[in-house]
């Protein structure tokens, strides 16, 4: 076990650090920077579609959510995102032009199969963005999208939630191509962004020492808050799902202006907040956000680009990611997020690849 651990403590802590080799993998022979586009080898003809159902649960829902935001910006297609134990009993609003988007990464989750089939019952079309080769998920529908991260051991998921961003962000490119809502320069320059990620997550990995100091610091609270605004929402709820998950600490996580209708009341000198702050179009706002927490006691833990010497100034602390596109932003963000759970929980002797009451794919209802 030792070795296949490949000297790593826990499997999670290997799979965090195999990410950049994940995003190789995932985006690799995809990307067509000449022609600003992406070659996912799908059937489906993103123009028989008007709108899209992502299904799916836990991390698998985030990055759907993820989806939401980067479909809806470049392709402008409508884009709803349910967790499929919702989704298939809600009786939702389907036809022939809908194309549901299953998302798993053992293709084997019994709610997200359910609700990929009553999306089919109810006429739509299909696409399963999928993990692991030959699973159920894979039989039921009609195109699949391989994110080929490599067997996930880990309970809690991390390189399969990776490989999920870069899928989504291949598709939000090629349904933008399609549409034409995407001009080729602007996809161009995207691509040249993704190219680049996998470095930059290595860089990412360097900041673990630093990330060690601040679980130090923390990791007696009993709650932890995590906010962002637009793609970096999901980072949040992904970064609160890690540590609760594997630490057993209560995380919330918000989309950073709705903090002033309820969870601004949670804030004291106990509760660290985990502000998503990287540069991007709502940067200003996410300050004014960090500049509220401050104002009530509560500390603050930056996730912010590097060379944002203002920041400092706010924050308790800060991790420094490096400078992408913002709506890539999430790739480089949520490594300090994993990296974080994971050095709370080893302080905490917890169990980190067997989290209790958890398991790798629920298969049962
Ligand atoms: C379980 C796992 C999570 C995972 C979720 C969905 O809850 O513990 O890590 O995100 O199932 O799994 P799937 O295989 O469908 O992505």
């Amino acid at each position: 076990e030792a070795a296949e651990k490949g000297g790593f403590p826990h499997y999670m802590l290997k799979e965090i650090y195999e990410q950049p080799w994940v995003l190789e993998n995932t985006l690799g022979g995809r990307l067509l920077e000449e022609v600003g586009d992406v070659d996912l080898g799908l059937e489906l003809d993103p123009l028989e579609v008007d709108r899209v159902h992502m299904v799916a649960c836990g991390t698998a829902a985030y990055a759907g959510l993820y989806g939401k935001y980067l479909l809806e910006g470049l392709a402008r297609i409508p884009v709803e995102c349910d967790v499929a134990s919702e989704y298939r009993y809600r009786d939702p609003v389907v036809d022939g032009k809908t194309l549901a988007v299953a998302i798993s990464q053992s293709g084997e989750t019994i709610d997200t199969l359910e609700g990929l089939r009553e999306a089919k019952r109810k006429g739509a079309r299909t696409l399963g963005v999928i993990n692991a080769k030959g699973s159920s998920l894979t039989r039921e529908v009609e195109a699949v999208l391989y994110i080929h991260a490599g067997p996930e051991i880990g309970v809690a998921s991390t390189k399969a939630y990776m490989a999920m961003l870069a899928a989504m962000a291949m598709l939000a490119i090629r349904f933008g191509r399609a549409r034409g809502t995407l001009g080729q320069e602007e996809a161009r320059a995207l691509i040249r962004e993704l190219k680049k990620l996998p470095r930059l997550v290595e860089e990412v990995l360097e900041k673990r020492p630093l990330i060690a100091h601040i679980a130090e610091k923390y990791h007696q609270a009993q709650d932890f808050l995590f906010l962002g605004r637009h793609v970096q929402v999901p980072t949040a709820y992904e970064g609160a799902l890690k540590l609760k998950e594997i630490s057993y600490i209560h995380a919330e996580a918000y989309p950073a202006g709705e903090m002033k209708h309820g969870p601004i009341a949670l804030i004291d000198e106990r509760l660290p907040v985990v502000v998503l702050a990287t540069q991007g179009p709502l940067y200003e706002k996410t300050l004014s956000n960090i500049q509220e927490v401050r104002a009530r006691g509560g500390k603050v833990i930056a996730v912010a680009t590097e060379g944002d010497e203002e920041i400092r100034k706010l924050a308790q602390d800060v991790v420094y990611v490096p400078q992408v596109h913002p709506l890539l932003s999430p790739m480089v963000s949520v490594v300090p997020l994993q990296l974080l759970a994971y050095e709370v929980a080893v302080l905490l002797g917890r169990d980190v690849d067997q989290p209790r009451n958890l398991a790798k794919s629920v298969t049962v209802e």
